[in-house]
């Protein structure tokens, strides 16, 4: 029988999902169908229900209900539990499996797909909320020397880098004090691109060889990534990678196969 599985979100048209995991289906010839599903705002839990009830075997959750995924899953995994944001279920027999792989996909597309080792480096991260928040624990898994958290609203990165301080070397500084020694990584995972904004990141903050990426694809991603070019950064990129990348790990973890990502980045580039 064909396994089902669906990207549920509002909105959820424009999501890439089902033509990444059709492409990793075709790859490993698993027999499955992968939909978008529209829930209504206060409908997730019920929405969620019908299609496993109708026999879906698991569901990538995207905004703006990772936190109610969160609370419905019975089990998480420890990424998942600290991201306080599920984007992958699995049905079980038993219950409900909450993963989180966006910190996944990220680190094996900077680390894997720009050839680019975490280990031993400064990292900056832009932002404090969700998006953040879901990738720190994999990030600080990667050893790097430092992870600094600036964000708009203070206390927000504070209260992120308390938290996450326990697994490794992360603080909070303030955009205008964000030391003479400068970052080999920066990563945007502030909601202002969306509006084009760009933040307010002082002289300097590019070592030499320094990475920009930017967790947004596409359109978004593009003032961020010039902007950080014009200020000295090495090399930029968009969360293009990041996003198949997560998808192939959600692949995984329901089906225990990690399909080729290269192509379906390739393909997926081509029409940028
Ligand atoms: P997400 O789940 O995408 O992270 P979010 O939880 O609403 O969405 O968080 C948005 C992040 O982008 C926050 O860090 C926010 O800063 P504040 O905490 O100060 O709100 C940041 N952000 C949004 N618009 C911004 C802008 N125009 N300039 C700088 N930061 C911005």
């Amino acid at each position: 029988m064909t396994d089902r599985y669906a990207v549920v979100g509002n909105p959820v048209a424009h999501s890439l999902s089902p033509e990444i995991h059709a492409a990793f289906a075709r790859e490993t010839g698993a027999d499955m169908e992968y939909t978008r599903l529209f829930a209504p705002l206060d409908k997730f839990v019920e929405t969620i229900g019908a299609f496993r009830t109708g026999g879906g075997r698991g569901a990538n959750i995207t905004l703006p209900f990772k936190l109610e995924a969160w609370e419905l899953a019975t089990r998480r995994s420890e990424r998942a539990e600290q991201a306080l944001a599920v984007n992958t279920l699995r049905f079980d027999a038993d219950g409900i499996f909450g993963d989180n792989t966006d910190g996944a996909g990220l680190i094996r597309d900077i680390e894997i797909n720009r050839a680019f080792s975490l280990a031993g480096k400064r990292v900056l991260l832009l932002g404090a909320g969700g998006a953040a928040r879901g990738v720190l624990l994999p990030l600080i898994g990667c050893k790097p020397a430092s992870i600094v958290i600036a964000n708009r609203t203070a206390e927000k990165a504070q209260a992120l880098a308390l938290h996450f301080s326990r697994w490794g070397a992360c603080s909070a500084r303030p955009f205008n004090d964000l030391g003479a020694e400068g970052y080999d990584l920066v990563i945007n995972a502030t909601a202002a691109s969306v509006t084009g904004a760009l933040p307010p990141l002082p002289a300097g903050v590019f070592r030499a060889g320094a990475l920009a990426y930017d967790m947004m694809y596409g359109e978004k991603a593009r003032p961020f990534m010039a902007f950080a070019l014009a200020k000295g950064a090495a090399a930029c990129a968009d969360g293009l990678g990041m996003l198949v990348e997560q998808a192939a790990e959600s692949f995984h973890l329901w089906r225990q196969v990690r399909p080729q990502t290269a192509p379906v980045i390739a393909l997926l580039r081509a029409r940028d």
